[in-house]
């Protein structure tokens, strides 16, 4: 039996009928069709599939989908704003191209919404609050100090949250 669930994803308000053993990442995915949160390991180990739930950043792997009713959502796809064509980039997906902090792309998405709850709350991070900001996000490709990179060099400036 599924359960009705009314949440707003990226802005918009959506009513998605669930399976109640249905992670938040297998309805953003499929039934929400937003696969731009990845399904690294589905048990909260890699961080490939991190989106903001009500502010806070979190593995959409260990949430269900019925936990979300009544909550706002924003994954990778809502990041920029992509209704008008030509439409920027985030400021944040502009400094992890040209840092060279994606190679394989894989863990980008969910770096990127951590990165983003991160200046959310603190503007000007330092290094080490950066590092912890994407401790739960696996990276196989970059060693992480482009990512890093990236971050801080747009942290405090207009237009980064
Ligand atoms: Fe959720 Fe790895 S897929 S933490
Ligand atoms: Fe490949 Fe991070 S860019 S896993």
């Amino acid at each position: 039996m599924k359960h009705m669930v009314s949440t707003i994803i990226n802005g918009e308000r959506r009513e998605l009928a669930i399976k109640p053993y249905r992670s938040l990442l297998d309805v953003l995915r499929n039934e929400a069709e937003l696969t731009g949160s990845k399904k690294g390991c589905d048990v909260g180990d890699c961080g490939a599939c991190t989106v903001i739930l009500d502010g806070k950043p979190i593995n959409s792997c260990l949430v269900l989908g019925v936990e979300v009713d009544g909550s706002e959502i924003t994954t990778i796809e809502g990041l920029a704003d992509h209704t008008a064509p030509g439409a920027p980039l985030h400021p944040l997906q502009e400094s992890i191209l040209q840092h060279g902090g994606a190679q394989c792309g894989f863990c980008t998405p969910g770096i990127l919404m951590a990165a983003k709850a991160l200046l959310d709350e603190t503007p000007r991070p330092t290094d080490e609050e950066a590092r912890f900001a994407i401790a739960g996000n696996l990276c196989r490709c970059t060693g992480y100090t482009k990512i890093v990179e990236s971050i801080l060099s747009i942290s405090g400036s207009e237009g980064a949250l």
